[in-house]
């Protein structure tokens, strides 16, 4: 029997409401197949922790998760404590100390869900964006000169190093070879002429090794416009942290919504465990309400299945939520039903049960 041992790091807000369903859906899954078993282990760590303690987790909390296969997270972010604080010192510094440089995240219309562009047909949304994760705008570098004077100066540096360029822009590449996918790359060459400039040279530079890859290159401007108009065009697409932070948020506006967003942070070496989370927030204007969509986690489990090689459930998974979403019957509200987090939940293990029989 193989064990999997995961850190369930909830959060804030719906965190919680959406992971018991993630845990729900993948103990049902080990336990249809018979050979593997999770283990979870819950850190409380958070907000609320925060207000307890003073910080968003455990001082050898690094440490502590260092010892697991994965990380499964809900979300971060409160009311009462700063953003800045709670997402530094949770979400991104996890990202950060296990180097999960690579930020995975489907922009997937499944059939079933909503299509709210006019003159796009629904199979022609299919991308995969690949997202640098651990640097580039986000690299948390910066200075605050002469605070609260009338000179007051801020700098937020965007470091771009060759090492963090290279290794997930040759990731996105194998990807695409692998797919058989075109690879578009977005940057902002010319306005941001020191890092985009790098950026775009280090993508052509890499191609060279894969003349078999389709590529092309945008604008962040013009990408996000033809995302919307024509997204089509876009198979795997590799870009920076910031900009693969925007442009996934409106993928999820033009893939059914944030409750279906998945995203894995992954360490591509497997030398530090990779982590597993839905893109949206702790959303607390829903929190506690039982209104949270929880299919986006269930997506972000089965990324955590095919990253332990179980491919067939991974996919079946993915099935799963299509029944669900084609139905229409069990649906929470922002999908256009009544039902709450955990029926959501109750009815993929149903299709589970049945798919399996
Ligand atoms: P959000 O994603 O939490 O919410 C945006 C909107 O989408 C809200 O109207 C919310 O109700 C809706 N929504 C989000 N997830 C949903 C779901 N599963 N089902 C139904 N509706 C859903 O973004 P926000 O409001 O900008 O941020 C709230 C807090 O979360 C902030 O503190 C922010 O910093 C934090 N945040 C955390 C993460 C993370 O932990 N990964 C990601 C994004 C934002
Ligand atoms: C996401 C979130 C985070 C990010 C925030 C909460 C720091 O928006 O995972 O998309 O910007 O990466
Ligand atoms: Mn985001």
């Amino acid at each position: 029997m193989n064990v999997h041992k995961i850190a369930v790091v909830a959060g804030d807000g719906i965190g919680p409401e959406v992971i018991d369903e993630g845990i729900k859906v993948l103990n049902e899954v080990s336990k249809l197949d018979g050979s593997f078993r999770f283990e979870f282990t819950h850190f409380p760590w958070g907000c609320d922790y925060y207000k307890e303690n003073g910080k968003m987790m455990a001082d050898d909390g690094i440490e502590q998760l260092k010892k697991f296969d994965a990380i499964f997270l809900g979300a971060v972010g409160a009311p009462g404590v700063p953003d800045h604080i709670s997402l530094w010192d949770l979400l991104l510094i996890i990202r950060k100390s296990f180097d999960q440089y690579i930020n995975l995240r489907p922009v997937k219309l499944l059939k079933g869900a909503p299509n709210v562009l006019k003159d796009v047909s629904p199979e022609d949304i299919d991308m995969i964006f690949v997202r640098e994760n651990t640097e580039g705008e986000y690299a948390g570098s910066g200075s605050w000169l002469f605070k609260g004077k009338t000179n007051e100066v801020v700098i937020q540096d965007g470091v771009f190093s060759r090492k963090g360029c290279e290794r997930v822009i040759r990731y996105a590449y194998e990807l695409a070879k692998a797919q058989g996918k075109t690879l578009t790359s977005i940057s902002k060459a010319n306005a941001l002429n020191y890092s985009m400039v790098f950026w775009d040279q280090i993508f052509e530079d890499v191609g060279k090794e894969y003349p078999e890859v389709k590529t092309f290159s945008y604008l962040v401007d013009a990408a996000s416009m033809f995302m919307v108009k024509d997204p089509k065009r876009f198979e795997i697409v590799v870009t920076s942290n910031l900009f693969g932070d925007i442009l996934t948020d409106l993928g999820a506006a033009i893939a059914g919504g944030m409750g279906l967003a998945a995203g894995a942070n992954l360490n591509p070496e497997r030398e530090f465990p990779s982590m597993f989370e839905p893109i949206h927030g702790s959303a607390p204007d829903i929190a506690g309400t039982g209104k949270a969509n929880p299919l986006a986690t269930v997506w972000s489990a089965s990324q955590m299945l095919e990253f332990f090689g179980y491919s067939k459930w991974a996919d079946f998974l993915i099935d799963c939520i299509e029944t669900v979403l084609s139905e229409g019957r069990v649906l929470t509200p922002d999908l256009g039903g009544n039902a709450t987090t955990s029926k959501v939940g109750d009815e993929i293990i149903r299709k589970l049960q049945e798919f399996k029989s």
